[in-house]
């Protein structure tokens, strides 16, 4: 019940989906739990009253069991019928440990991140497997940046592509400077553009396997609290216009990455991001087009509230 967690509640509320969540487990004490979801920086308060019951807490009347189990081989989702698990720890993502969850007793788990050993399959790219137990359905990026490519190089062809996601902070950067095993990333989140490296390349060459060794990633992390802008430089095989590649996105997003990716001509920022439901919005004003095959594509995203969209799809799909 962290960043993702916690927006995917709200995400399942606002699709009336609240009536499958059976029971939520983190760490934190109850009330603790009740407060952040109650008030939230980004998305201002819940739209209704959370109270607390004797086993966890209530929604319109509706309870949800509260646990605060932190050893997975503790958990028993049997007992509660558990169908499926959505693992929003970040901790647990290698299958022999999201496994623990199907021992307990529950038959899915659908991951929040691209995992080790895992493939991820990605909404607007692959068609869906509900079918596997263990679900990747791939991070933010990859769900913002995946169908792009995908669309891209079936229409014309990618020679190579240079992946820059602009993000703002999250929970795994520091407040003040610390120590961090990956140095600038333990600079103080809020003062600071922030560059480093991001482990999506292997994730990418693995849905993309005609384009290893061409794709290059990294993130620069900005100081603010929520949203984010990719920024792809693409060379391509064959020849197009800024305004081409347009129009090919406009048609696809109302076709088959409907609901997926969006496009904006509209001169928006980041904060006009926030709330939207798609895992991609491309800035059509942006896109140009260098000697015919030099691209640059940029497309915003809400970290948060377009992947919990995307989670709450997979959801639905399972
Ligand atoms: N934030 C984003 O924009 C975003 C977008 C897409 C995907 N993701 C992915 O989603 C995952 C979660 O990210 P997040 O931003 O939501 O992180 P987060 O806010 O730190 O949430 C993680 C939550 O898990 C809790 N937790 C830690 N150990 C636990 C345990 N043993 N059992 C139960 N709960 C435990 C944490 O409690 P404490 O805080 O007390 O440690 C925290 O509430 C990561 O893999 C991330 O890459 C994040």
């Amino acid at each position: 019940m962290g960043r993702i967690g916690r927006t995917l509640l709200r995400v399942l509320h606002q699709r009336n989906m609240l009536t499958s969540v059976v029971a939520v487990n983190d760490i934190m004490p109850k009330e603790n739990l009740i407060y952040l979801l109650t008030y939230d920086s980004i998305r201002g308060s819940f739209p209704t009253e959370i109270k607390s019951t004797q086993n966890g807490f209530s929604i319109n009347d509706q309870e949800i069991m509260y646990l605060q189990q932190p050893n997975l081989a503790e958990l028993n989702w049997r007992t509660h019928d558990v169908n499926i698990v959505v693992e929003a720890t970040g901790l647990f993502t290698h299958s022999s440990e999201a496994k623990h969850h199907l021992v307990a007793g529950a038959n899915k788990v659908l991951l929040t991140t691209y995992s080790k050993d895992i493939a991820s399959t990605i909404l607007g790219v692959h068609s869906t497997q509900p079918s596997s137990t263990l679900i990747s359905p791939g991070d933010c990026t990859i769900n913002c940046v995946a169908p792009l490519i995908h669309t891209i190089e079936k229409t014309y062809g990618i020679g190579s592509v240079h992946i820059n996601v602009i993000q703002g902070y999250t929970t795994r950067q520091e407040l003040l400077d610390s120590p961090y095993k990956g140095l600038r990333r333990g600079r103080a989140a809020a003062h600071s553009i922030i560059p480093f490296e991001v482990n999506i390349r292997p994730v990418l060459e693995t849905i993309f396997p005609a384009l290893s060794g061409k794709i290059e990633t990294m993130s620069t992390r900005v100081p603010i609290p929520c949203g984010a802008l990719a920024d792809l430089s693409i060379v391509l095989k064959n020849r197009t216009d800024a305004d081409s590649l347009n129009k090919l996105f406009q048609d696809s997003s109302q076709n088959e990455l409907k609901n997926i990716v969006s496009i904006t001509f509209d001169p928006i920022v980041s904060v006009d991001v926030l709330g939207n439901a798609h895992s991609s919005v491309i800035d059509g004003t942006l896109t140009k087009v260098t000697n015919g095959t030099h691209v640059k594509l940029l497309a915003w995203f809400d970290n948060e509230w377009g992947y919990s969209n995307r989670l709450a799809d997979w959801l639905e799909k399972m």
